[in-house]
């Protein structure tokens, strides 16, 4: 078996119907509730490239999938609807799908702050392995139209109960804030201040430095 993992584009929303069934699937085994996703609203996700798709190419079947979601007026991300045909588990294809949707989301929302709820230990060593931390409820976005999408859940009484401060659910968050290297810092810093302000100043102090220059040389006091 031949598996690859590629960002989704509108060829792949074939494939839409087969996801919505495995994840609807494997909802009732786990006996979870699950945020209704339609085949129209997975195949949209692949058309706006906002999806990862793993295909074993042999069967031309998918068979993993993950998708971006934002909140907050894109301050949040999420990568949501996981998923992995049971034939395929326990091979590292989560893996690979959260990372690449992990870079993805990186590449189209590089300031946004990513973040997931889950009970799952698989996706909780994942989400580690990328940089999440667990983090409050608190922490995460307080887009009410993320909430509502808990209510499928059979918990949802227990989020409301605590006015969503928290849930059986971990939160995990990853910042990019706190994984900025020193490249990213010097380049914001720069943008910062590199403004039309900045740069007449600079000008200004260049040319009182020159003038000062200039007085000494007239009084045989700078360098020759
Ligand atoms: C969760 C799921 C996506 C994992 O897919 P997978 O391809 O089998 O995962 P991987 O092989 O990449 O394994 C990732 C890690 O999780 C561990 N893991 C996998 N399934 C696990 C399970 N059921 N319980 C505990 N740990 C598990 C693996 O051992 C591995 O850890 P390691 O690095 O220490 O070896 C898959 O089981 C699935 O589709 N489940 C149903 C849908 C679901 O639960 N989605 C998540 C919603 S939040």
């Amino acid at each position: 078996m031949k598996v690859k993992i590629l960002a989704a584009t509108a060829e792949h929303a074939v494939f839409a119907e087969r996801i919505c069934n495995m994840i609807l699937e494997s909802a009732k085994q786990r006996g979870t509730g699950i945020a209704s996703r339609t085949p129209e609203y997975i195949a949209q996700k692949m058309r706006d490239g906002k999806a990862v798709v793993a295909i074993d190419t042999d069967l031309n079947r998918a068979v993993g999938f993950s998708y971006i979601e934002t909140w907050g007026h894109g301050k949040f991300v999420a990568n949501s609807g996981l998923i992995v045909d049971p034939e395929y588990r326990n091979m590292g294809l989560a893996y690979k799908i959260k990372q690449r949707i992990f870079n993805l989301s990186r590449e189209k929302y590089p300031n946004a702050r990513i973040f997931g709820i889950t009970t799952g230990q698989a996706v909780m060593k994942i989400n580690s392995a990328l940089g999440y931390v667990p983090v409050t409820f608190a922490e995460l976005t307080d887009d009410q139209e993320f909430w509502q999408g808990c209510k499928g859940c059979r918990n949802y009484d227990i989020l409301e109960r605590t006015n969503h401060r928290m849930c059986l659910c971990t939160g995990m968050l990853y910042d990019p804030e706190k994984h900025k290297t020193l490249w990213d810092k010097s380049l914001d810093f720069i943008r910062k201040h590199n403004t039309r302000a900045q740069r007449t100043r600079f000008r200004w102090w260049m040319r009182s430095r020159k003038q000062k220059q200039r007085k000494l040389v007239r009084f045989g006091k700078g360098k020759k």
